[in-house]
């Protein structure tokens, strides 16, 4: 049985770090048992690692990370800047990075190897448009994304990865994919690992739901067999709802 985690993207946001300390160090006084994993943006890692204090169930992580290692690269951030700040996780694929900054699955597994190489684990975000979608295409894109942004993952590897289900339609436009169609899809992935890599593979994988999660839909999402816990944008900045999300994963 996998424990159920929530990932909160802060994507690019709060504007100032007081702000950014004000809702960490709310986030810290929540009671919750649960694994909550924080996307925050680079300036404020530092500060939010810190204000964490070691907790036994929050862990930082970036949105995402550049290429290379190091070099003249301006305005770009590396992996190993990302772990010396306290990051234990980077995101890569998140479908705004994909959309707005070029990202290709390609460019995405050079991201996750190094990632990878860098001790650090993965979240990796997949998911359909919104075109893709209503043509029906969902596992298809889906599987292409597995299939290339994993190109030349060993099994040992995949333990360092989480996999989140984020249709693109549904991230940011309160239109959040019903239950039913998150639970196929992630079936599907799970199918997809099995055939791969391996049935314990398959069994093993966290895989999130991401896409307008909110307080009043997380429990229909996180009750499903094959949902092990989300990944919240929008609704992780306010700590009404946020505090709700918590106390609903349980
Ligand atoms: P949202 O964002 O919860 O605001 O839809 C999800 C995400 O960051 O992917």
């Amino acid at each position: 049985m996998i424990n159920l985690i929530t990932v909160a993207n802060w994507k690019m946001n709060p504007s100032t770090l007081e702000e950014a300390i004000e809702l960490v160090d709310s986030i810290v006084n929540l009671p919750f048992k649960n694994k909550v994993i924080l996307l925050v943006p680079y300036p404020f890692i530092p500060y939010v690692c810190q204000a964490i204090n070691n907790s036994p169930v929050i862990e930082v992580g970036s949105q995402d990370c550049y290429t290379e290692l190091s070099g003249a690269y301006t305005g770009a951030i590396s992996i190993p800047m990302i772990k010396s700040v306290g990051c234990s996780y980077v995101l890569a694929g998140h479908s705004e990075r994909r959309r707005i900054f070029g990202d290709t699955n390609n460019i995405i597994n050079k991201k996750l190897h190094l990632i990878l190489k860098s001790s650090l684990k993965c979240i990796l975000c997949i998911g359909e448009n919104k075109l893709e979608y209503n043509q029906g295409l969902n596992k298809k894109v889906c599987t292409q994304q597995l299939e290339e942004c994993l190109n030349g993952c060993y099994e040992s590897d995949l333990s360092n990865i989480i996999i989140a289900y984020e249709p693109v339609w549904a991230i940011g436009t309160g239109l959040n994919a019903t239950p039913e169609i998150a639970e196929e899809i992630h079936l599907h992935i799970r199918e997809w690992l099995r055939i791969n890599y391996s049935l314990s593979v398959s069994k093993n994988m966290v895989i999130l739901y991401g896409g307008s999660v909110n307080q009043n839909n997380i429990s229909s999402f996180i009750n499903k067999n094959n949902i092990n816990g989300t990944l919240v944008g929008g609704a992780s900045l306010d700590i009404n709802k946020f505090s709700k999300i918590l106390s609903s994963v349980i």
